[in-house]
């Protein structure tokens, strides 16, 4: 099953061009339901307004190199390790999620568009690569939203009881879920059976609710938070701080609070 590419297997009942256009049309709901977020909330007109008043009060001008420099370092570490979460298992559950995620759209988008005809010899990488995301996802999704979530990690509300915010999380693991019984199943070579078209319209429903919510969901954070740390970052480096003041030049001095415990109040 791992090295069988599902969708040159749906193409002996389906044609590959309504495969093609079903990933445009969730391309087309991402970009909207991104334009449709940050209309509603202002977020990136504040952003860019924000980074202007905090450039005049930066005390040095970055060069081109510089900014290069700043703007590597942060997708190099903030952005492709997200160290925003710090060490420790939120951020081991993050990246098998991100790049669980990254695997399985980008072998979706290569096999559905190079390799969907029923006559065509994927090469077994794709098929691989599409299955150990979706496996990964799975994983980090699921360690996550089970035990990780701060509504249950935090605030000791029960792990079955699911709010809005749990939108993103919950449509990108079952999008993953559905897609990996459904190839199962279709390599079972059940013929008639059902049982592979029903995995095969859950596959359908949850990417839909997945692509479709962008609006309601945290889908867009993929997008702002890179934005923002390379902003964190650029603002530290010409000395604006996002007019923040200064850390003092002083020895630290918190008392026993701080290390009592481990932070986990967010
Ligand atoms: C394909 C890309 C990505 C995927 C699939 C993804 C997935 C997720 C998921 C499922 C959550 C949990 C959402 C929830 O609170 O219910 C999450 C939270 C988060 N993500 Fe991402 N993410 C991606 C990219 C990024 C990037 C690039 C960054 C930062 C540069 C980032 C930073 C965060 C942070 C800080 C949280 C909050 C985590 C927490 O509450 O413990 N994510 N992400």
């Amino acid at each position: 099953m791992i090295s069988v590419n599902p969708f040159a297997v749906l193409a002996e009942s389906v044609s590959p061009v309504f495969m093609q256009a079903f990933v445009v049309l969730m391309v087309l709901l991402i970009v909207i339901g991104t334009l449709l977020d940050i209309i509603h909330k202002k977020n990136v007109r504040y952003f860019f307004e924000n980074a202007k008043k905090a450039k005049l009060s930066a005390t040095k001008k970055l060069s081109t190199g510089e900014r290069i420099s700043v703007i590597s370092k942060t997708l190099v570490s903030d952005i492709a390790t997200t160290s925003e979460l710090g060490a420790g298992k939120r951020r081991v559950a993050h990246l098998l999620g991100m790049y669980g995620t990254l695997l399985f759209w980008i072998g979706s988008g290569v096999m559905i568009f190079c390799y969907s005809n029923a006559s065509s010899d994927t090469p077994s990488f794709w098929p691989i690569i599409w299955h150990v995301g979706a496996i990964m996802t799975v994983l980090g999704g699921s360690w996550f939203w089970f035990f990780l979530r701060v509504d249950v990690y935090s605030e000791a509300q029960p792990w079955y009881r699911i709010i809005k915010a749990d939108l993103f999380v919950l449509a990108l693991v079952a999008s993953s879920l559905t897609g990996l019984i459904w190839s199962y199943l279709q390599s079972l070579d059940l013929n008639d059976r059902w049982d592979d078209k029903v995995f095969l319209v859950l596959f359908i429903v949850s990417n839909l609710v997945l692509f479709g919510g962008v609006y309601w969901s945290k889908f867009a954070h993929m997008f702002y938070k890179p934005g923002a740390a390379i902003q964190k970052n650029l603002a530290e480096a010409d000395g604006s701080r996002d007019n923040l003041p200064p850390e003092a030049d002083a020895p630290k001095q918190f008392g026993l609070g701080i290390s009592r415990e481990n932070p986990k109040h967010y």
